[in-house]
């Protein structure tokens, strides 16, 4: 595992912190990489949620978990994370954010920090004791606005309440990207 690509280091905590039973959300599906490995690593039980506003990138995604996993404990669901209380009332073990624009599309649409803190306001209250969330920001599509946005909400949460990391390149110039791992402790 390279621990200093961001996507793998995603998919180890994935492997190493759910369990079969997990209900895990994955809050920006895109091309469905991170919903993929998700469904694959419950096996069948638990559930996963996968996000996304564009019709274009839950048509990837389904059409991915159709052909490369065998399971069907999921929903994809065409609205912003933001609104992840309309669709999910039971606590959840995991939920991931891979900020940005849809890779491979012309479409100009990304996340948003506005919708992001709204969503993740709603995710951490969702979360299960020991449970974790995953935010991996691209600073170059916006000068890291979104990226600051996220640090200044995160850094103000209780240390009590939850424990909160924030992972970056320090020898890399070209705006690389960063992670954020919260994980809910009381
Ligand atoms: C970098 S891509 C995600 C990549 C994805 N995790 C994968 O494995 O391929 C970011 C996605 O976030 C989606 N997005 C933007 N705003 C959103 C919102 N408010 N709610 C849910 N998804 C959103 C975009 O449409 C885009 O598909």
């Amino acid at each position: 595992m390279n621990f200093f690509n961001f996507v793998e280091l995603s998919h180890f905590l994935i492997e190493n912190y759910i369990k079969e039973e997990s209900v895990v959300v994955d809050c920006t599906s895109g091309n469905g990489f991170d919903s993929l490995y998700l469904c694959n690593t419950l096996q069948g039980k638990g559930f996963l949620f996968s996000f996304d506003i564009q019709e274009e990138a839950i048509k990837r995604t389904k059409k991915l978990l159709d052909e490369k996993c065998s399971y069907s404990n999921f929903k994809l669901i065409q609205d912003s994370h933001s609104n992840i209380n309309h669709y999910i009332l039971e606590k959840i073990d995991f939920a991931i954010y891979n900020l940005g624009y849809l890779p491979k599309s012309p479409s100009k649409i990304k996340t948003n920090p506005e919708e992001t803190i709204i969503s993740l306001e709603k995710v951490l209250k969702l979360l299960n004791k020991k449970g974790i969330v995953v935010i991996v920001a691209y600073t170059g599509q916006d000068k890291s606005k979104e990226r600051n946005q996220i640090f200044k909400y995160l850094e103000k949460i209780n240390s009590k309440k939850f424990s909160i990391m924030n992972l970056k390149l320090i020898n890399v110039n070209n705006y690389p990207p960063e992670v954020f791992i919260i994980q809910k402790n009381a």
